[in-house]
């Protein structure tokens, strides 16, 4: 079976002010009664086609206790919660992840999964899954691509090519990977798009723990050494993992996708074709809401008049919210903190928040 990393240590600071330090969106709900890591937790979950193990948990300290109580709440004991002791983004956290389980089974195969999607047929989405399996036994590093609709920034972006096996399906099988490109500029996602030969990096990737200890060995070894340390003096602190602090810190913080998979060539992908999307800004936000005819999401006591292609969110029993003739714009009323911004800047909140830190 396949060991999901759930990676939940994330900030989700361009959600803000629905996402906080102290809270942050992978563990509030955010339409549904699970949250976002609950439902990736369920959806690679133990099941009856077997196809998964117990998870093992990357977050870090502050979240240790809502990660396992909330994966209490959704019936999962998992095989392991490790705590970061200070965030350095995925790749570290990927790497002690695979350098844990490649020490407890050297034939252990890891599904690398992101705790801030959205994915609607979980079953479907298992089965592109299970269709990276076969590309594990040369080696390979499994992506999953997803067509793109519009030239997001906030992505990574795959070039497919040939079929990996020309006797494995040549719609759905896995094939090579030609290029990789990380977070691209408007200018270039608008022209990868044209090109057509790209897809979506679905932020998921399926290994041998060895191979990813392998590429990290390879295109990340500053990594290596304090990431290992930080496994070699990690302590148990009631139940959790918790990596040497000072080793773990000596790690660069840089993610995954920069690290190692831009530089991999022994990346595949498998395509998936149903709806998925990372709830990453409040554009997505909006995307995935009801929306009226013109384009309108409310959510909670909030009224539009007027409007047009806009999201607006207030909290039940908080303020009402009231938007007049708005277009394209998010507005967002928390008890604490309003957040009003054109739906093409979602990607800058993350600076509002670090500005607001730096003046506090
Ligand atoms: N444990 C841990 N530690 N998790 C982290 C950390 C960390 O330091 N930093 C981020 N994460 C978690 C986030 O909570 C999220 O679940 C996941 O790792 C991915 O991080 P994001 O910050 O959301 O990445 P992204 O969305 O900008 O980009 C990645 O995902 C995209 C698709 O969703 C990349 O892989 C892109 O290429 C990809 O397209
Ligand atoms: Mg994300």
């Amino acid at each position: 079976p396949i060991t999901p990393v759930l990676l939940s240590g994330g900030e989700g600071s361009r959600l803000w002010p629905l996402s906080r330090r102290s809270h942050p969106k992978q563990f509030v709900g955010i339409g549904g009664p699970l949250t976002l890591f609950q439902q990736a937790a369920l959806r690679f979950a133990p099941g009856e086609d077997g196809l998964f193990a117990p998870p093992v948990v990357m977050t870090g300290a502050d979240f240790r206790f809502m990660a396992r109580d909330q994966l209490e709440c959704a019936g999962i004991a998992p095989e392991a919660v490790l705590i970061e002791p200070v965030p350095r983004n995925t790749a570290p956290a990927i790497l002690a992840a695979a350098l844990l389980m490649e020490a407890r089974d050297p034939g252990a195969v890891l599904l690398i999964a992101p705790a801030d999607h959205a994915i609607p047929d979980p079953a479907g989405f298992r089965q592109a899954v299970a269709r990276g399996l076969p590309a594990l036994a040369t080696g390979q590093i499994v992506a999953f691509g997803i067509a793109p609709d519009r030239p997001e920034t906030g992505y990574g972006y795959i070039e497919a090519g040939p079929l990996l096996d020309n006797t494995s399906d040549p719609i759905a099988g896995p094939r090579r990977v030609l290029r990789f490109v990380e977070k691209p500029d408007a200018a270039r996602a608008a022209e990868m798009m044209q090109e057509g030969r790209f897809l979506w990096n679905a932020g998921l990737f399926l290994a041998r723990a060895a191979d990813l200890v392998a590429a990290f060995r390879l295109h990340a070894p500053h990594c290596l050494g304090p990431v290992s340390a930080a496994l070699a003096g990690a302590r148990d602190d009631l139940g959790f993992l918790r990596l040497d602090p000072a080793s773990f810190a000596a790690a660069p913080s840089i993610s995954v996708d920069f690290a190692v998979m831009e530089k991999a060539t022994n990346l595949a992908l498998v395509p998936y074709v149903g709806a998925w999307s990372d709830l990453g800004d409040w554009n997505a936000i909006w995307r995935g809401q009801a929306q009226d005819d013109a384009g309108v999401a409310c959510h909670g006591p909030a009224e539009a008049i007027g409007c047009r292609n806009s999201l607006l969110r207030a909290e039940a029993g908080g303020q009402v919210l009231v938007g007049i003739g708005l277009e394209d714009m998010i507005a967002v009323a928390m008890p604490d903190a309003v957040l009003v911004a054109p739906r093409a800047r979602a990607q800058e909140v993350r600076h509002a928040v670090a500005q607001l830190r730096a003046r506090s």
